[in-house]
């Protein structure tokens, strides 16, 4: 059963936010994207068109979920970056920190490439259920244990086309 979690007009204010508080802290600086595969596609692609800066983006893509709901901790890059990040300032676009882990290695990856800054966009933040000790620096949303999809973000590669965040509940999770 799908529940609406956050509609679409609430996920366009967030998105709205996040571009403004992104735009007040670079002035006027280039600004590198990383967004992470698959399910960040969605919102990157509405928060990079929101953003006044010089932009690149690129897009990573890590094994972490599979196809089940909960983390195994074992984070393999399926798909690096081919920008060249040493000096520049970039932002992870991540769909949703959970227990950390993920971007945890990711950010730790990206470090020893020597970036100007490196600071994390995340769509959704499941504090509670944090592992390790990772910060969005930019967060559109709080939330409570749950499984969501929509806007991207799939269960089992399904609903990544729901214009809306649903948390998904019932017997297939
Ligand atoms: P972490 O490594 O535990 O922080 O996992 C983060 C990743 O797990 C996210 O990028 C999502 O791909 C996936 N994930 C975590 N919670 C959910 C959820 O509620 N729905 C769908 N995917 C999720």
């Amino acid at each position: 059963m799908l529940k609406i979690l956050f509609t679409k007009e609430e996920i366009e204010g967030a998105v709205k936010r996040l571009a403004s508080l992104i735009g007040a802290d670079y002035d006027m600086e280039k600004i590198i994207f990383i967004c992470l595969l698959k399910g960040s596609f969605v919102f990157a692609s509405d928060l990079i068109r929101k953003i006044k800066n010089p932009v690149e983006i690129d897009f990573m893509r890590v094994a972490s979920y599979g196809s089940g709901t909960t983390t195994t901790g074992n984070v393999v890059i399926m798909k690096d970056i081919e920008v060249d990040i040493s000096g520049k300032h970039v932002i992870i676009i991540e769909d949703i920190i959970d227990t950390g882990l993920t971007l945890k290695k990711i950010k730790d990856i990206l470090e020893e490439r020597r970036p100007k800054s490196l600071k994390i966009c995340a769509l959704l933040d499941k504090r509670a259920r944090r592992k390790v000790p990772v910060e969005g620096d930019y967060v559109g949303f709080t939330i409570e244990d749950g499984f969501v999809v929509g806007y991207g973000i799939d269960y089992a590669e399904e609903y990544r086309n729901l214009p809306y965040i649903c948390v998904l509940e019932g017997e297939r999770v």
